[in-house]
C-alpha cells in the first residue's frame, strides 16, 4: 500500500502563520496531501512553503489541486515604479458577491532586501473583541464596494479619496460581518480597508467610527505575520480569514511574483 506523504506544519506565530515541510510541489501526491495543505491553511489562515521554484504549468497543477482556477496574474515591480499592487491593508475582491476563497502567491524574482508580506488574522481578531461587541457584530451585514479604484488605473496613479457621498452611492454586495469558516467551525470578521464602505442600513459618516475600530484593532501585532521572500517561496492564504498588506520599501529594485485566486462562494454568516 503507498504511504501518504503529509506536510510537517511549524507554526509561525501564535495565533496565525504556518510554514509547511516535507513535501515537492513539483510531484503529484494523493488527495489525502493536498486535504492536508487546505485544512493547514482553513486553521492557520496563511500558509508558507520554500524552495519551491515552479514552472507555470506546476503551478497551474498545484493550484488545481486545491480549488478552481478563478484568475491568473503576475504581479510585477519594475525599478522605475514606484507604486506597489496591494500596498494596503486589504481581502481580494470582496467586491465581487462570491469572492475568492484564497489566493495563492509564487516568487520568483524578489528584490535584495524587503518587499515582505504581512497577513492578519481576523479569526483571533473577532476572537479578542469583547463579548458585547461581538454579539453585536454578529449579524450584522456590510456593504463592499470599490469606490476606491474608480476611474484609477491599478499601481500606477494614486486614487483621489472618495466623497462621503460617493461611499453612500457605491454599490457593491452585502456580506455578513461575522463570517463563519465552515472547515473549522470558526467565527471571523470580515470587513477590510480596501472594499468596506459602510454598514448595511447605515450611512457612511455613522459606518466610520466603528469601521476604523475595527481596522486598527485587526492590525494588533499579535494577529500579524510577516514572510520574507526569496525565489521559490509560495504563500498560501485563506482569503476568507485574512487581510493582506505588500510592503513597498524596495524602491529600484524588481520584483516578480505569479498570482493565482481560487474561486469562492457566498460568505456565509456566523452565529
Ligand atoms: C497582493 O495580492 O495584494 C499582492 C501581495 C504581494 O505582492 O506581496
Amino acid at each position: 500500500m503507498e504511504t501518504v506523504t503529509l506536510p510537517q506544519v511549524h507554526r509561525v506565530g501564535g495565533l496565525i502563520g504556518a510554514e509547511l515541510r516535507g513535501l515537492d510541489l513539483t510531484r503529484d501526491y494523493p488527495d489525502e496531501t493536498y486535504a492536508a495543505i487546505s485544512r493547514a491553511w482553513a486553521e492557520h489562515g496563511v500558509i508558507f512553503f520554500r524552495g519551491q521554484p515552479l514552472n507555470e504549468a506546476q503551478r497551474e497543477a498545484f493550484a488545481a489541486r486545491l480549488g478552481e482556477i478563478r484568475v491568473r496574474q503576475e504581479v510585477r515591480k519594475e525599478p522605475e515604479q514606484t507604486k506597489a499592487i496591494g500596498e494596503g491593508w486589504h481581502t481580494d475582491m470582496t467586491c465581487f458577491d462570491e469572492p475568492p476563497k484564497a489566493t495563492i502567491l509564487f516568487a520568483e524574482a524578489v528584490p535584495p532586501w524587503g518587499g515582505d508580506t504581512a497577513w492578519a488574522g481576523m479569526g483571533p481578531a473577532f476572537e479578542a473583541l469583547s463579548d458585547g461587541l461581538r454579539a453585536t457584530l454578529t449579524g450584522m451585514r456590510a456593504v463592499h464596494a470599490n469606490v476606491r479604484k474608480l476611474g484609477y488605473s491599478y499601481a500606477q496613479t494614486d486614487p483621489p479619496e472618495p466623497s462621503v457621498a460617493e461611499y453612500d452611492a457605491a454599490e457593491g454586495p452585502v456580506h455578513p460581518v461575522a463570517r463563519l469558516i465552515p472547515e473549522t467551525g470558526r467565527a471571523v470578521l470580515y470587513v477590510n480597508p480596501e472594499f468596506t464602505t459602510r454598514f448595511e442600513g447605515w450611512t457612511r459618516r455613522e459606518s466610520v467610527p466603528l469601521l476604523s475600530y475595527l481596522f486598527t484593532h485587526g492590525t494588533r501585532p499579535e494577529f500579524v505575520t510577516r514572510f520574507h521572500w526569496e525565489p521559490g517561496s509560495i504563500a498560501m492564504w485563506d482569503n476568507r480569514q485574512t487581510w493582506h498588506f505588500a510592503v513597498n520599501d524596495y524602491q529600484g529594485e524588481r520584483r516578480v511574483m505569479h498570482r493565482i485566486l481560487l474561486a469562492g462562494s457566498k460568505p456565509q454568516a456566523a452565529g
